[in-house]
């Protein structure tokens, strides 16, 4: 047997000098089992020795035969020539439990199949190939010890495949494209997927629900996902600056590539594969990471009412910054976000032309004494750090930054990398000038690695803007609490187009797999720049708080509209960030859904539910509440509610009182929404 595989190796390595051999059989070399049993993986060696993968779920395919491997540019490629040296089975079950999150408690339950696979010829190199299956999905990655065969990797691309068995409709974004993940969901056949980012949703036509992702992605370029033919999805790595797309020293791990398999979308939301495949929390106690809502000198810039630059329509002034923590001080709001309160913000501030200096203060900006105000007022003060995608000129600045940061009491900063795709800028090695490159490129991912775990050594949170996407890494770094990584509520300002009727719910099942996200829900007036109207009833917007989930979460209209809006703002105050438990109640990809969470700190729970432009009733089981008898109230689209016209604002507040047996009959306006909060009533 080792012989004949010496001999298909030896072709393999061969081939181009040899005339096409007859093709061998494929040989399973590993299956492993889901807990439940209901999902099969098999590894599989085919001819010349190249490894492949397929699934089954209840004993039907679901991905056919697809590639393994790795292509390098400096050896032989990690592609055929294959043999099986040893596998090891094992199972784990666990339940850990999370700082702060969707969930408290995270049951961790998979077998895993371990593969020492071994290249004969030409040099012995070995590649350990690991999966790990649960019964919500599956994942695997390679594993490349230390090696005298292999002492530099530089991989060049991913051979990985998904060949999805069944037909499939696909939702996705775009990959490589300038406004990185910020685009518009879109929904094709799976056959007419380009070059996509993940996670990318799919529903097969027997209505089972897939997302393609990957988890922990450090120190590796991200991985986007090409169409090669039929309904065959290849890894693509995000390209390097320099050659190679991935360069490594010694052993290394790949991120881990997954799938999520589910009946239903609520299956696919409540997985919780990715954090699963992520190790646990690094940084021990993190009570100094406080997930709550914020208010910000923000949406009044993004509505050109006011300037980031100086000025005198400048809106970082101490005056301002006053009146916000005046306000959530007197609303229980925790944090107060100042954006453009330092020096870089006059002129073109984008990319190698970026001045950002992020340890003085704009002269109409008095730094302490604001966060002296704060601290007196009990609000937090939530840190700005944009870059302009000058990521060299961040890095250089970093520890100093966050030290005063921390000398202030800042304990949340919001960073940016405002920057097409491809043109960030990072060090040249040895110190002198930068060079362009993506933020999805290997560097690119160090680099907000780095910025977190030097945050953590300060004690703050980091809540990234224009980020690399979201892996999991929360679990491991649990201050890295929210990012944006999709198209959020500022287009809704002056993006073009602003963002469609279906943009939210479409997140929900394909950006929402990922992990949190600052949308900046709560623009009670529905309103942009220059008058443009939000695709959205005013109850919309409170759902958001309970559907997009973000630890912390910004009330992100203007004080004075939220002055004018006092009844729907009541939720916005009431509304917590940080939950005990998460349960879809109903959803439909692109169309509808409702999500029940419980409050971490209280009994009482709360219900989001949006649709899209489709006017809907949603019957919800009220089968999550505890028993006895609860006070819901309702915020509901008004009978005449329609996110087309002036009736957008039509909104009724009203109670009832429910109990876990109960329906919930909510009608969703076309745009609409329902937010609801339940407080167990006390005899
Ligand atoms: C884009 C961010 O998403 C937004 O929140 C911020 O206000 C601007 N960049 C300026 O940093």
């Amino acid at each position: 047997m080792r012989s004949l595989k010496h001999m298909l190796a030896l072709v393999a390595v061969l081939a181009p000098l040899i005339a096409a051999q007859p093709a061998a059989a494929d040989e399973t070399v590993g299956s492993i089992a889901s807990p439940d049993g209901r999902l099969v993986v098999t590894v599989l060696i085919q001819a010349e020795g190249r490894l492949a993968w397929r699934a089954e779920r209840d004993a039907k395919p679901l991905v056919k035969p697809s590639r393994l491997g790795l292509l390098l540019t400096n050896a032989h490629q990690l592609d055929g020539g294959f043999e099986l040296a040893e596998s090891q089975h094992s199972e784990h079950d666990e339940t850990w439990e999370q700082p702060w999150g969707e969930n408290r408690l995270v049951r961790n339950h998979y077998r895993e199949l371990a593969l020492d696979l071994v290249q004969p010829v030409p040099s012995g190199r070995h590649l350990t190939l690991r999966l790990r299956v649960f019964d919500d999905g599956l994942g695997f990655r390679y594993e490349l010890p230390e090696q005298a065969a292999l002492p530099i990797a530089r991989i060049s691309d991913e051979l990985t495949e998904f060949d999805i068995a069944e037909p499939a409709t696909a939702w996705w974004v775009p990959a490589g494209e300038r406004l990185v993940l910020e685009y518009p969901v879109q929904r094709t056949p799976l056959a007419e997927v380009g070059l996509a980012n993940t996670p990318l949703t799919l529903r097969t036509q027997s209505g089972v629900h897939l997302a393609l992702h990957e988890a922990a992605l450090v120190d590796y370029a991200a991985m986007w996902l090409r169409k090669v033919q039929g309904q065959k999805l290849r890894a693509q790595l995000a390209p390097s600056a320099s050659g190679a797309a991935v360069y490594k020293h010694g052993a290394f791990t790949t991120p881990w590539r997954t799938l999520v398999v589910a009946d239903s979308a609520a299956g696919l939301y409540e997985s919780n594969l990715t954090l699963n495949l992520n190790e646990p929390n690094q940084l021990g106690d993190v009570s100094w990471v406080h997930p709550g809502k914020f208010i910000g000198i923000w949406w009044d810039m993004h509505l050109q009412h006011s300037t980031w630059s100086s000025g005198p329509q400048h809106g970082a002034t101490t005056a301002n910054a006053r009146r916000y923590i005046d306000f959530a001080a007197a609303n229980g709001i925790q944090g107060v976000l100042v954006e453009g309160w330092n020096i870089g913000w006059d002129g073109h501030w984008v990319g190698s032309e970026s001045a950002f200096d992020y340890l003085h203060a704009m002269p109409d900006f008095d730094l302490d004494a604001v966060a002296a105000y704060a601290k007196a007022k009990g609000v937090q003060l939530i840190g700005h750090h944009e870059t302009g995608g000058n990521v060299a000129r961040y890095e250089a600045q970093l520890d100093a930054a966050y030290a005063l940061c921390e000398r202030l009491g800042i304990g949340t900063v919001k960073s940016g990398y405002v920057t097409d795709a491809g043109t960030a800028q990072f060090a040249n090695a040895g110190g002198t000038g930068t060079h362009f490159g993506f933020t999805e490129s290997q560097e690119g991912v160090r680099h907000y690695l780095h910025a977190v775990q030097e945050a953590a050594r300060y004690h703050i949170a980091v809540d990234t803007h224009e980020p690399v996407k979201d892996t999991g890494l929360r679990r491991t770094w649990p201050n890295w609490i929210s990012r944006e990584g999709a198209r959020g509520q500022e287009y809704n300002a002056w993006g073009d187009p602003i963002n469609a009727v279906d943009h939210e719910v479409n997140l929900v099942f394909t950006r929402m797999l990922a992990g949190p996200f600052d949308y900046t829900p709560g623009v009670l007036s529905l309103e942009g720049a220059n008058g443009r109207k939000l695709n959205s009833t005013q109850a919309k917007q409170l759902a958001l708080y309970v559907l997009i989930y973000s630890p912390v979460e910004m009330a992100a209209d203007t004080i004075e509209n939220y002055a004018r809006w006092p009844a729907s703002f009541q939720f916005i105050k009431d509304v917590p960030t940080d939950w005990e438990r998460s349960k879809v109640v109903a959803g439909e990809v692109g169309a509808y859904a409702a999500i029940a969470r419980q409050d971490r700190r209280s009994a009482d729970w709360y219900l989001g539910a949006i649709t899209d432009g489709t006017a809907r009733t949603l019957e919800l089981p009220l089968g999550f509440l505890a028993s006895g008898r609860y006070r819901a109230e309702i915020y509901r689209d008004g009978e005449q509610a329609d996110y087309r016209n002036e009736h957008r604002f039509d909104i009724v507040i009203e109670q009832r009182i429910v109990q876990a047996g109960d329906i919930l009959s909510l009608r969703l306006a076309p745009g609409g929404g329902a937010a609801v909060r339940f407080t167990p009533v006390r005899n």
